[in-house]
């Protein structure tokens, strides 16, 4: 391949200047400049250097002068191709012509007259062309905090910094009165062209929990449209075409639409219409229909703030009901959660400011305080089941089929016997989440408790309201369930690494919150108390290691009964039968689906050494799965029995069991043993041009595959090996699977090492394999081995 001259060699191995990315070997360097990234980037670069060559950058202009007056005077130089006015200002151009040569025409000229201004115009800067990195966050969560920090360190204690949090943060009387205004404006617009229809603002500006410039989240109630929708109907109907009762519908946009059958991207595209021809300051109007509840996406130019409607979204205006119920039961749960969203955000582990992606949003962290609050001994606020005990008659309330019932007022709850102050609470909070075991439990705000997974799942659902076994909860690394809504995990965005990072944050808090630091003031003028724990989190380098490992998560949803009433019966040690299966389940798709030979490794320990040895092998890896057997060996089963588990799978391709079951091996005495593992060869290409083999396969009538879609890839496997030729060299991979679980959540980890890749495919079946294994090893593990 002809060399890029953006790769420079490192000590480390490559970089690539334009892309700004450190390549550890050959291949990722061929790989990289081939990829979309890189390619992109040198378009844009190529583009832009076109464009400095053929541009000038013109001065002295008045926000009066237009695009038009601009490219009429230049045009007498030559063809202009583009004119880009700095709007805002209107005080410079960059005016683009078609050829050089106009160029040197426009220099030339000594004096540039225009309509009795006087321009200066010059030849364009030549910059180097830089990828622009991202707004650097941490720099601006650091000034945050250098901001925060001499008001919080002059307080007297961390109760009272918790407070000036609140202060400090909290919407202001003006902020509100303009959103309540706002809102009135957009109620006004919204009946005009849906009459009876409510606009009823949620989440964050109305909970008690609004941070200044926080969204301004708005449902559009369009119920009692419909209802007078269907009247206008029946009415016209009966009295001739284009009629109504009131003349309301007539030449309304409801003539255009049947709200209720009409899409709800339909209803916001007509929603983001309106918002873009009658509000004023409403700009940037996007519809974004892909999301759980689709949304119309809006700035508000002169209050500055963010505005999304909605239109189905009734549970969120009760659910935020339910938290200003929560806040005026127990005055500390608004510190805490200002405190715990402000150390959230500066740990950039919640508020996504584009509200989609792995971190939690507000609200899942909202209620991951208000759990801790149920689980405080005595508690300080009272689980779901418990208020909807306490609400009278009148407050029963269901929505699309979940009971949201609880009393209307705080006055109804009796308040806790709780006395713990806010410091001890906070710290509290740390300890808890800390601790906690997220992988194996689901977050119940209703029962006030952490369900063991399996139990959840054998669960019966809440009478009278939807099965949660149908449309259930999408588990995850923090499964934590909607308080009403108990077929939506509110954290279910979440990924490993995410959940991970926020244990972990939890974990240097808790740790923290134990020092002096945390509980006294200090005399010597330095941060203490939260100021340390606003400290923003460095970014943490990704370890080359966890690059070349795919995952295969636990998920208990999608596995058969059987399987499942096995993993249940064996407790807290379910791990261990899970990750057996998934193992022969890799197994059946390397060799079986993709005609890899596997061969087990010469000097693998296989016996109970193998275990131990991993204990004391260094690695994140090696050490969770460390973890995972720990709570293996608490169910009574031993590291024995943990690596009979690791080994069954592999056993059928090894001579295993050398050493006696269940001694532990002297291990100064002997030659270090390697964990189990296979070694994986593969001699065909088999990952390219897969889904053109399929289409074929699956057009072809004659020759689909019977059954299931096993069968299929195992036959496009075989006829991308019968037709294209064989690698230049066989490709030998090592892959060691490991189960890790404990503290994080459940799955099972196999790394990949390339042992011999003369053809330089290595990572090719990698990134093939990251995608396709982990969605195989499912299919295996949903069906029976006999449906296969
Ligand atoms: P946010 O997560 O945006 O919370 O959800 P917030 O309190 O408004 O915080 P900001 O806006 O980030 O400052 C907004 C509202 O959307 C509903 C809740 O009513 C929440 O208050 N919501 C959000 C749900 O009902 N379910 C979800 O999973 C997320």
């Amino acid at each position: 391949m002809e060399a890029d001259s953006d790769i420079k060699t490192t000590p480390r191995g490559f970089q690539c200047g334009l892309c700004n990315v450190n390549l550890p070997n050959q291949s990722s360097v061929d790989q990289h400049v081939k990829g979309r990234k890189h390619q992109t980037l040198r378009t844009v670069r190529s583009t832009r250097k076109t464009q400095e060559r053929h541009s000038v950058f013109v001065s002295g202009i008045t926000p009066l002068v237009s695009q038009s007056d601009v490219t009429e005077y230049f045009t007498q130089f030559g063809p202009v191709s583009d004119v880009v006015m700095d709007k805002d200002k209107g005080v410079y151009a960059i005016v683009q012509f078609a050829e050089t040569e106009s160029l040197q025409a426009t220099l030339s000229r000594v004096e540039h007259q225009m309509g009795g201004l006087k321009l200066r115009v010059k030849p364009r800067e030549k910059k180097d062309f830089k990828l622009i990195p991202k707004k650097n966050a941490s720099q601006n969560l650091q000034q945050a905090l250098e901001r925060l920090k001499p008001p919080l360190c002059q307080l007297v204690s961390v109760n009272a910094q918790v407070q000036y949090v609140v202060e400090r943060f909290q919407l202001g009387e003006n902020e509100k009165k303009a959103r309540g205004l706002l809102v009135q404006l957009l109620q006004e617009v919204f009946v005009e062209f849906f009459p009876d229809s409510q606009i009823q603002p949620f989440g964050s500006s109305v909970n008690t929990f609004g941070v200044h410039s926080c969204d301004l989240d708005l449902f559009l109630d369009l119920d009692n449209t419909k209802v007078f929708q269907a009247q206008a109907k029946s009415t016209a109907e009966q009295a001739g075409e284009g009629t109504s009762d009131d003349g309301r519908s007539e030449d309304s946009i409801l003539s255009d639409i049947d709200l209720t059958s009409a899409s709800a991207a339909e209803v916001l595209d007509l929603v983001a219409a309106i918002l873009r021809r009658c509000v004023p300051s409403a700009h940037k109007v996007t519809v974004v229909g892909g999301a759980r509840l689709p949304v119309v996406k809006f700035h508000h130019h002169q209050l500055n703030l963010q505005g999304d409607i909605t239109i189905n979204n009734r549970l969120a205006v009760r659910n935020t009901r339910f938290l200003q119920l929560c806040s005026g039961m127990d005055e500390r749960l608004r510190p805490l959660v200002f405190t715990i969203r402000h150390w959230a955000k500066q740990k950039q582990l919640a508020g996504n400011p584009s509200g989609a992606g792995p971190l939690l949003n507000n609200y899942a962290l909202t209620l991951l305080v208000v759990f801790f609050l149920q689980r405080c001994e005595p508690p300080v606020l009272p689980t779901v089941d418990r208020l909807r005990d306490m609400a009278c008659e009148e407050e029963e309330c269901v929505i699309d089929g979940w009971n949201c019932t609880f009393p209307s007022q705080p006055i109804a709850v009796p308040p806790s016997r709780n006395t713990q102050d806010l410091s001890t609470l906070l710290f509290g909070f740390f300890t808890f989440y800390a601790k906690f075991d997220f992988a194996g439990s689901v977050i119940s705000l209703r029962q006030g408790r952490a369900l063991p997974i399996t139990d959840f799942l054998s669960q019966e659902q809440p009478e009278g309201e939807k099965p949660t076994k149908l449309h259930g909860p999408k588990l995850g690394p923090l499964s934590l369930l909607d308080p009403f809504d108990l077929s939506h995990n509110v954290a279910g965005n979440l990924n490993e690494r995410s959940q991970r990072g926020f244990q972990r944050e939890c974990q240097e808090a808790d740790k923290y919150c134990r020092s002096l630091q945390y509980q006294r003031k200090s005399t010597k003028g330095k941060s203490w108390g939260l100021v340390r724990l606003f400290t923003p989190r460095g970014d943490v380098p990704q370890s080359p290691a966890e690059q070349l490992t795919i995952s295969i998560p636990f998920k208990p949803a999608s596995l058969p009964e059987a399987l499942r009433d096995r993993l249940r019966a064996a407790g807290g040690g379910f791990r261990l039968p899970w990750f057996r299966e998934v193992c022969c389940a890799v197994e059946g798709v390397l060799k079986g689906v993709l005609g890899c030979h596997l061969a087990p490794s010469a000097d693998a320990a296989w016996g109970a050494e193998s275990f131990v040895d991993a204990e004391t092998s260094p690695g994140s890896l090696n050490a969770s799965m460390n973890d995972s057997c720990d709570s293996v060996g608490s169910q009574g089963e031993g590291a024995g029995a943990a690596v009979a588990g690791a080994k069954r799978p592999l056993s059928s391709s090894s001579d295993a069991g050398e050493s006696p079951e269940g001694k532990k091996p002297r291990l100064s005495k002997r030659r270090k043993p390697e964990p189990p593992h296979w070694i994986c060869v593969q001699k065909h290409a088999v990952w390219a041009g897969r889904r053109r083999v399929r289409r074929e396969l699956v057009k072809d009538s004659d020759s689909r595959p019977e059954g299931s879609c096993v069968a299929l890839e195992t036959k496009v496997t075989a006829r991308i090996a019968e037709k294209e030729p064989e690698l230049g060299g066989p490709l030998e991979v090592k892959v060691q699977p490991q189960v890790i679980g404990g503290t994080e959540s459940t799955k099972a980890v196999l790394t990949l090492e390339p042992i011999s890749d003369e053809a330089g495919v290595f990572h090719d079946f990698f990134h093939f394999l990251e995608a396709f294994l982990p969605k195989m090893v499912e299919t295996f593990l949903e069906k029976d081995a006999s449906d296969l």
